[in-house]
């Protein structure tokens, strides 16, 4: 009977023991009877986050902050740091508790108090909870809702779902998320996100707790006016809500945790970027950046350096200056900026001409701000008055005088060299004379003379092997590219004998190298640009290089002949598989790789080079597929090299207007957008397999993105396709592809998203939501209902 009373009892007891065993369930609870130190952390009730102590830097094993982090993802990304300013150097020692007052505290190892919530109450018996939210509160015991003091109101750098961005109108307080100092330090940096403190609904980004750089623009209701592409994201993933009452007013966003985790983080760049975790790629993927360009961001690079937009490494030093903290650079924070390599020569002796600084001419995008004007009427004077100051840096005589005194700051690199403005930037005179650098030149000088020797032998071997193989001519190498004569073309193309195709500016023929290299040669029919320019053109279209892109070769101009030598593409272009006759119809993976490639190839142009490339003409008839069916989009460049011929040839092509943006045809700016609708339109086609323009023949009802915008709101996504697909599609792609085009050919160029932005969407990386219908589908919609209506009447 004992015996078996002691086996009911003995599991129960078990049970007792494992529940109040701390290893059993982690604790969300710090308080005075159990405070938190060393390796032990909170974890709050749901998994989501967790608190403890924590190391940016292991090379720095004596920083230790009090943080909180997402709890189930593999990377530890600090949401909160308490200490942020102070670290500590043992945690084992030091611990979190409540102090008598019943305020949260953080004691070193001395006792002496890191960090404290400084709050005055009357409760007597409070402790902290590490919420599900990543809020970390102090409240009674009693009743841990009812808090006194929370996180969300002290943040450090990351914005979490459900805290208030904001600011409480009777006490004045703002929050504020302020960013690292550098990748391994997180005490505060130089940027901040908050609310516009003149009470508009927008956030601002300032520099220093003073300049502000950036504003969103005001809240619309679902999007910012400065950031409209927000309209985008789908509001079950992403919300905002504005609130302002006679107490505060404030944002707060929420996300679908069942969906993505996300999060806003200021970022030590001074951007503010949205991130969301992949747990594909175990790491975070930012999807928004604001501003977009980083070079908009104040100080970004320092004093006395060069911004420039989509460079690995965008901060560079000026010639003459170096890096000021290397240290600091590394982990991502160049604001220490550069600093001479030599002295200014000025005060003293300076009216010894002999010894006065000199200048170099620097090109920007713009010239920097907080000039001084001068009334001055020539260059010279301009310099002469920057040379007797000794405080002026640089000048620039524009019309203008203007002279910068003190560091140089933002100054941003022209997105083409041969754009921006020039500007004179002072340095000592042994800058620009030094004997070292003659030595040099003289070595450099016979070394060239060498090469060039070089380079004679081996043109005179090639000119000898050429000959034998019966051409009296030799192409040149000029940058990446090959310039071909003429009688040389005539040769590998057969006298231009197979033809494979006629585009708006030309025709297109195969040719063979004698290396056996397929080639296209397209032949230009309308260039009135001069050799000079037609070359300087096409060299910088040879410099482009991407996988979606197709290779310029190499290029001839003689007299009127102008040619262009591209890579051989065998499987032609996208709109003889398309449209065409061949016994394969594509499959829907393989559509749905060509329009990622498209997307990714237009997204290099608009976002990646130098200068921005408009295409002007995207079209399944500018899209090649080699053997793979990658996608190679063709003629790019073209509009810049045709000029004005272009848009005349382009809005007169009958082939063309199915994939023109309303800016073509009413005459507004073209932008990069005008590729994005034109994008849209072709991807309908890719979607469909069929021409949308073939409406005219077969009623307004059968217009594809018709039928997309109005079965896509019904989910009648399998209707769309045709019988050929039914097998093997993915309704999910369909559906993000078929939302993608409708958002591409919005009317309006601000509303549609951009290459880089469709290329996330195509990915899965960021959802989107359901698009407006653009009026003219919207006109023809209805004008398709009202004919089906007459017919069954
Ligand atoms: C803290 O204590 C643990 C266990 O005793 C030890 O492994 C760890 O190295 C200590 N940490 C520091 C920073 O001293
Ligand atoms: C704590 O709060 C009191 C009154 O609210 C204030 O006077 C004091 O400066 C604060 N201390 C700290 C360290 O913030
Ligand atoms: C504070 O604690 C003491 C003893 O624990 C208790 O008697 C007292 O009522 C408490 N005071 C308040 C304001 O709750
Ligand atoms: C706890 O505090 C919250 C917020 O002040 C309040 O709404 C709730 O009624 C309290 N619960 C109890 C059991 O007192
Ligand atoms: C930032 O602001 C502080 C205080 O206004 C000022 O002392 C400091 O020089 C500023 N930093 C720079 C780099 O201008
Ligand atoms: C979150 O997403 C899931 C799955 O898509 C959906 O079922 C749920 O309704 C969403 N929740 C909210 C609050 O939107
Ligand atoms: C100026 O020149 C004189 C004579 O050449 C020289 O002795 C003096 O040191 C110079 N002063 C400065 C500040 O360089
Ligand atoms: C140089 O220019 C600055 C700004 O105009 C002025 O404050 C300063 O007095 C000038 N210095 C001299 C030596 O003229």
């Amino acid at each position: 009977m004992e015996a078996s009373l002691g086996a009911l009892i003995f599991p129960y007891l078990l049970l007792l023991i494992c529940v109040h065993h701390p290893l059993a369930r982690a604790e969300d609870t710090v308080s005075r009877d159990r405070p938190l130190s060393g390796g032990r952390r909170l974890v709050s009730s749901g998994g989501n986050f967790a608190l403890g102590f924590f190391q940016p830097d292991d090379r720095a094993p004596n920083r230790w902050y009090l943080a909180i982090w997402y709890n189930k993802i593999s990377k530890t990304t600090p949401v909160w740091i308490a200490n942020r300013a102070t670290p500590i150097s043992d945690p084992n020692s030091s611990q979190l508790t409540v102090s008598e007052d019943g305020n949260l505290v953080l004691l070193d190892q001395a006792r002496s108090l890191i960090w404290a919530t400084n709050i005055t109450s009357s409760i007597n018996s409070t402790v902290g909870v590490i919420l599900d939210s990543g809020n970390f509160v102090l409240a009674p015991a009693s009743n841990t809702s009812n808090f006194h003091w929370q996180s969300f109101d002290e943040p450090t750098n990351v914005w979490l779902p459900g805290a208030k961005l904001g600011r409480n109108k009777i006490t004045g307080q703002t929050t504020r998320f302020i960013s690292w100092q550098s990748s391994v330090d997180p005490s505060p940096g130089y940027y901040t996100l908050e609310i516009d403190p003149n009470g508009g609904d927008q956030f601002i980004h300032r520099w220093n707790s003073s300049a502000i750089y950036w504003e969103t623009g005001r809240w619309t209701g679902n999007m910012f006016t400065g950031v409209p592409e927000m309209a985008l994201y789908p509001k079950e993933t992403l919300s905002y809500k504005f609130t302002v009452n006679n107490q505060e007013s404030y944002f707060v966003y929420r996300t679908n945790a069942s969906i993505a985790t996300a999060m806003f983080i200021m970022e030590i760049s001074g951007q503010v970027k949205t991130v969301v975790w992949m747990e594909s790629r175990k790491d975070w993927v930012p999807f928004l950046a604001l501003p977009k360009a980083q070079c908009n961001v104040y100080f970004v690079c320092g004093s006395f350096t060069m911004c420039t937009e989509n460079a690995v490494t965008f901060c560079s030093c000026l010639r003459g200056f170096s890096k000021q903290y290397n240290g600091e650079w590394r982990y991502g924070n160049p604001s220490g900026g550069c600093m001479r390599n030599v002295e200014l020569q000025c005060g003293g002796n300076s009216s010894r001409k002999t010894t006065a600084d000199g200048f170099y001419a620097l090109a920007v995008a713009k010239l920097p701000d907080k000039a001084w004007g001068l009334a001055t009427v020539s260059t010279d004077g301009c310099k002469e008055a920057c040379l007797n100051n000794c405080s002026c840096t640089a000048y620039s005589y524009a019309g203008g005088c203007s002279l910068w005194y003190g560091d140089l700051i933002n100054l941003v690199a022209p997105a083409d060299s041969s754009m921006g403005q020039s500007m004179y930037i002072r340095l000592a005179a042994s800058e620009f004379s030094n004997p070292t650098k003659t030595r040099k030149a003289a070595v450099i000088g016979a070394s060239t003379a060498g090469a060039i020797l070089v380079t004679l032998i081996v043109i005179i071997g090639i000119l000898l092997i050429l000959r034998k193989r019966s051409f009296s001519e030799v192409n040149k190498v000029e940058g990446s590219l090959v310039v071909f004569r003429y009688r040389f073309q005539q040769y590998v193309t057969k006298n231009f004998s197979e033809r494979l195709g006629k585009g708006s500016f030309g025709s297109v023929c195969k040719g063979s190298l004698p290396d056996g290299t397929l080639i296209a040669v397209k032949k230009l029919d309308s260039v009135s640009q001069g050799d000079k320019q037609f070359r300087a053109e096409v060299s910088t279209i040879g410099t482009i290089q991407h996988v979606n892109l197709i290779q310029l070769l190499g290029f001839c101009s003689e007299r009127s002949m102008k040619m262009l030598v591209y890579e051989f593409m065998p499987n032609g272009s996208l709109d003889r598989h398309l449209f065409g006759s061949t016994p394969v119809t594509l499959s829907w993976k393989t559509r749905y790789q060509i329009a990622l490639g498209i997307a990714k190839g237009l997204a290099y142009l608009h976002e990646k080079c130098r200068s921005l490339i408009i295409h002007c003409d995207i079209k399944p008839e500018n899209v090649l597929l080699d053997a793979n069916f990658m996608p190679k989009i063709a003629d790019f460049g073209l509009a810049k090299l045709l000029g004005r011929d272009f848009s005349r040839v382009l809005t007169t092509m009958r082939g063309t207007i199915g994939y023109l943006a309303p800016e073509w045809i009413n005459g507004t700016a073209i932008t990069a957008k005008a590729d994005v609708f034109s994008y849209g339109m072709m991807l309908f086609e890719i979607i469909s397999g069929d021409r949308n323009a073939d409406w005219h023949r077969k009623g307004a009802e059968t217009f594809f993105p018709v039928l997309v915008a109005m079965r896509l709101p019904e989910g009648k996504i399998q209707d769309l396709l045709g019988p050929e697909l039914s097998a093997d599609v993915n309704l999910e792609e369909v559906e993000r592809a078929c939302k993608v085009a409708c958002w591409c050919v919005q009317d309006d160029d601000n509303t549609r998203p951009t290459m880089g932005e469709i290329v996330q969407i195509l990915e899965g990386l960021v959802d989107v939501s359901f698009p407006p219908i653009p009026w003219y589908l919207h006109v023809l919609a209805q004008r398709s209902n009202f004919s089906t209506e007459e017919a069954s009447h």
